[in-house]
């Protein structure tokens, strides 16, 4: 069964507030997020456009736009991206859906989505990564973070907040054989232990990834 799309949305614009005060800056926090993400912008250079999708309050784009990448922001929540214009008014927001992208073929340079697979179901992460490579211009480049494992939580308060969502964590095999089969090349993985009592306990995952010329 599908994840439904309006229990994640109705989660994150009721939660919007809350999430952006805990979350906001938290790259800041850990450092192979950031050099991760100076890898990822030296790659795209002055390449354009840039997006980060699933972008809740803002926090990866902020951190782009600081290294000086042009970089707008999509995602499904109306409320968290009123929260992501407040904290950063330079940065182009608009709501959208990853798993039916309102982008051209081939139009998009870099894409980053950092834990924006984590409400999907194995479907619908075959649909997205087929989505995010249908839009990336040849040569464009994927980055991806997700929580690894093979379970799903759900939860039903978050925040102090009512919720109704799962939380999906994924096998490297999955999302390898995932992007691999959407047309991704070069696909490298990395995995980090999580930064004992600043995020969840869980060993997380990056991954960049690349649509052949
Ligand atoms: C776990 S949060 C991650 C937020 C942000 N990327 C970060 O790392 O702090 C997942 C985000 O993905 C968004 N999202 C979930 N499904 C989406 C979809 N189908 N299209 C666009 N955004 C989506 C949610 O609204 C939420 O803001």
């Amino acid at each position: 069964m599908e994840q439904d799309l309006n229990k994640i949305e109705n989660a994150y614009d009721g939660m919007a507030e809350e999430w952006a005060e805990a979350f906001s800056g938290e790259h800041d926090k850990k450092p192979k997020d950031i050099e991760i993400l100076r890898r990822f912008s030296g790659i795209v250079g002055k390449r354009k456009p840039v997006w980060d999708f699933g972008c809740g309050p803002g926090n990866t784009a902020g951190y782009l736009k600081k290294l000086g990448i042009e970089v707008s922001g999509l995602d499904l929540s109306g409320k968290i991206l009123e929260q992501a214009r407040a904290l950063y008014p330079e940065i182009h927001f608009q709501k959208g859906n990853i798993l039916d992208l309102s982008f051209d073929d081939n139009s998009i340079a870099g894409i980053v989505a950092f834990y924006a697979i984590v409400h999907f179901t194995e479907e619908q992460v075959n649909r997205a990564f087929c989505e995010i490579f249908r839009v990336l211009k040849p040569d464009g480049i994927f980055l991806l973070t997700y929580h690894i494992g093979g379970n799903t939580i759900h939860l039903d308060e978050f925040l102090d907040r009512k919720i109704d969502v799962d939380f999906m964590f994924f096998t490297n095999d999955f999302i390898l054989n995932s992007l691999k089969s959407a047309g991704f090349i070069n696909i490298e993985i990395i995995e980090r232990s999580p930064y004992h009592g600043i995020e969840y306990e869980s060993r997380r995952a990056y991954v960049f990834a690349v649509k052949p010329l």
